[in-house]
């Protein structure tokens, strides 16, 4: 029986997982930082995801919350805060908030990026940037958007319909019917939402299915068996 288990797992493994480092590498650095995203790299992960919204005077810069209380010295919304403000403080081991531009500067088409919109109103600024990043040869398929505001992914295919994009789900729903409403090729979903007939009608709909934030062996060793196509962890090396 271990034997039949270990020769599934390596086919499953050869169709190619897709290593996602969450925040970078976010449980060895700070999360979305430079060095974060430096470590994720390193541990040479497939794609790296981030989160980006707008700040106060307008750039667009890499931080989960709305409010930088949780993860810098400082406090407030990041949308009441210039870009000079943000700077100043302190992202964890003297690290700073990081613009998009900053973070895609230092991948250099090392991995794939996943840019998660965060709040409302980014999709076209966001789009803006990586079309600068296409020009300097990048291809759209290094690109990964998504979002939990399907309406920002709405908004963000207006003004790109090439570049793949994924619905973020965190509750049961009907992910299948509503990515095709929103013409998306990938569904990202809680680990506790995923099962095996779910991961089945996904691929037959050639809906391709990632998990978050996956940290434990077990789990990890589990998701593979079901056939997801790719997990988000803190701990990217854990995913080889
Ligand atoms: O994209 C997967 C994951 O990042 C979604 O949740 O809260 O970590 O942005 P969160
Ligand atoms: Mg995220």
């Amino acid at each position: 029986m271990k034997k039949i288990i270990f020769i599934i797992t390596m086919v499953v493994n050869m169709h190619g997982l897709i290593k996602i480092g969450h925040r970078g590498a976010c449980g060895y650095e700070p999360e979305n930082t430079l060095k974060s995203f430096s470590k994720a790299i390193e541990l040479k992960v497939d794609m790296i995801e981030f989160d980006v919204m707008q700040c106060a005077s307008g750039e667009i810069v890499v931080i989960h919350d709305d409010k930088v209380d949780r993860t810098t010295n400082g406090y407030g919304l990041v949308s009441n805060l210039t870009l000079q403000a943000l700077k100043k403080l302190d992202a964890g081991n003297g690290e700073n908030i990081p613009t998009l531009y900053e973070v895609l500067d230092l991948v250099n088409k090392r991995c794939k990026v996943n840019i998660e919109l965060k709040g409302l109103g980014v999709a076209q600024k966001v789009n803006l940037i990586i079309e600068g990043y296409i020009k300097k040869g990048w291809s759209y398929d290094d690109f990964l958007v998504s979002s939990f505001e399907f309406n920002e992914i709405r908004e963000f295919k207006k003004y790109n319909n090439i570049i793949k994009t994924e619905l973020l789900f965190w509750e049961p729903a009907d992910y299948i019917k509503i990515a095709q409403e929103y013409n998306c090729n990938f569904i990202g979903l809680d680990k506790s939402l995923v099962n095996k007939k779910l991961i089945k009608e996904a691929h037959e709909q050639n809906i391709k299915v990632l998990v978050y934030t996956v940290n434990d062996f077990k789990d990890i060793e589990f998701l593979k068996n079901l056939g997801v196509d790719g997990i988000f962890s803190n701990y990217p090396d854990r995913l080889l």
